[in-house]
């Protein structure tokens, strides 16, 4: 009998027992996706997920761990809140946007969802040490888990890339920080290497285990909505995270809990959107883009390893890819603060910022639902902010001057 979970090539379709360690086909060499026997899950799967709390493992059922032993890593990750968002939709003549805000997650961010999973995991596997190449998110949430299951924890990061919040979670966690003298592409080759050579285990999105983490976005969106939205918009780095999201609703069809699914919008920044090229190219291939930038460190990414799953979310969804610039993406974030109360780092209002464009050239109907993934907390990148505000006012400790100030306004 099969398992009741195992690996798939979305190449070859070669299948795979879940207990080996691979995170790519060891025949052709193509991505690998997390599949599972849906004859052998509990009939009331609804009934027993209804009396879990909204989080990541009130899904249990559809993630690729045997809660054996109560060994399960957890930080308290997932039910994060999905924000209507009224002001913002009046600003953009929209009638249903919400705001699913990752932000709130344990260290700040969506990688927890996918960190719960992969170092639970990792510690099934009995192994000793964890890697990943990050841009900053990816490396705070692994240090953190690392830590609480006692794990050796080594990151890679591109030199003077990282926003400062992130980069101190990873030290005060514990971890190994190197910093690499290339870009984020240039340091996952290297943590792959590195995974292959030594009983390292990679904790990248390449990981199927990972993604299956992530993919509760989607099963928490649907739980929060009673239905699927119309569109929903991510920021796209890598590529894991929409095609993890796109991988949860199509289960949920599955397992008849939805009826339609939604189209899935990409969204990327100008200098770092080799994604966004080859959706108007019509996906005849990835070129990846040599020298990535963006204010957006979080999603500067010219090599994207998940292209091929992203490319089939985009597919499969009738679903498109948006570009915008650093100048966009800044006045999304202060938007969303400003009129909304929620402060998200530069690569999550790229959602934002996309939402915006889409909604000016029509290419959103003001009746439909839309849910825009904001994947990180606005705390992890402070320069960005004090950057581009004025100079703070300071004045002497009487009343008359403070006085002045605000009735001047
Ligand atoms: N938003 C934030 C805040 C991120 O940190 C990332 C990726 C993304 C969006 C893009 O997600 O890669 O799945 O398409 N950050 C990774 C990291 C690369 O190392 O922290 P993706």
């Amino acid at each position: 009998m099969r398992q009741r979970y195992y690996l798939k090539c979305i190449g070859c379709g070669g299948e795979y027992d879940p207990e080996r360690i691979l995170y790519t086909c060891p025949k052709c060499g193509d991505l690998l996706s997390c599949e599972y026997d849906y004859s052998r899950l509990p009939s009331d799967l609804r009934g027993i997920w209804g009396e879990r709390t909204l989080s990541v493992w009130r899904y249990l059922e559809m993630l690729p761990i045997e809660d054996r032993r109560g060994e399960i890593i957890s930080l308290g990750e997932g039910g994060t809140t999905l924000n209507r968002c009224r002001r913002l939709q009046k600003e953009f003549g929209l009638r249903n946007i919400y705001v699913k805000n990752e932000g709130e997650n344990p260290t700040g961010s969506f990688k927890d969802r996918g960190m719960t999973v992969g170092v639970t995991r990792a510690l099934q596997l009995n192994m000793e040490s964890v890697i990943c190449a990050s841009t900053g998110n990816t490396s705070a949430s692994l240090a953190a888990y690392a830590a609480k299951a006692g794990l050796t924890c080594i990151v890679l990061i591109p030199s003077g890339k990282v926003a400062l919040g992130k980069l101190v979670q990873a030290i005060i966690h514990g971890a190994r920080v190197i910093q690499v003298r290339g870009n984020f592409d240039a340091a996952l080759r290297i943590a792959r290497r590195l995974s292959e050579k030594h009983p390292l285990y990679l904790l990248n999105s390449l990981n199927p285990y990972r993604l299956e983490g992530q993919k509760t976005i989607a099963y928490e969106i649907v739980d929060q909505l009673g239905e699927a939205p119309d569109k929903v918009i991510v920021p796209v780095g890598n590529a894991g995270n929409i095609s993890a999201i796109w991988k949860g609703f199509k289960e949920l069809r599955t397992l008849g809990f939805i009826d339609n699914l939604p189209e899935m919008i990409g969204i990327q920044a100008e200098g770092a959107a080799p994604i966004a090229q080859a959706f108007r190219r019509g996906l005849d291939g990835m070129r990846p883009v040599e020298d990535p930038e963006t204010v957006a460190t979080a999603i500067r990414i010219g090599a994207p390893v998940n292209w091929k799953k992203a490319f089939q979310a985009l597919k499969e969804s009738n679903g498109f890819m948006e570009t915008v610039s650093d100048d966009e993406i800044l006045e999304a974030q202060s938007l969303l603060a400003a009129k909304e109360g929620l402060f998200v780092e530069p690569a999550s209002a790229s959602s934002i910022a996309g939402l915006r464009k889409l909604a000016s050239s029509k290419s959103i109907d003001k009746n439909e639902r839309v849910v825009c993934v904001v994947t990180g907390h606005g705390l992890k990148d402070p320069d960005i902010v004090l950057r581009q505000s004025p100079k703070m006012i300071e004045v002497d400790a009487d009343l008359e001057s403070i006085e002045r100030i605000i009735m001047i306004g």
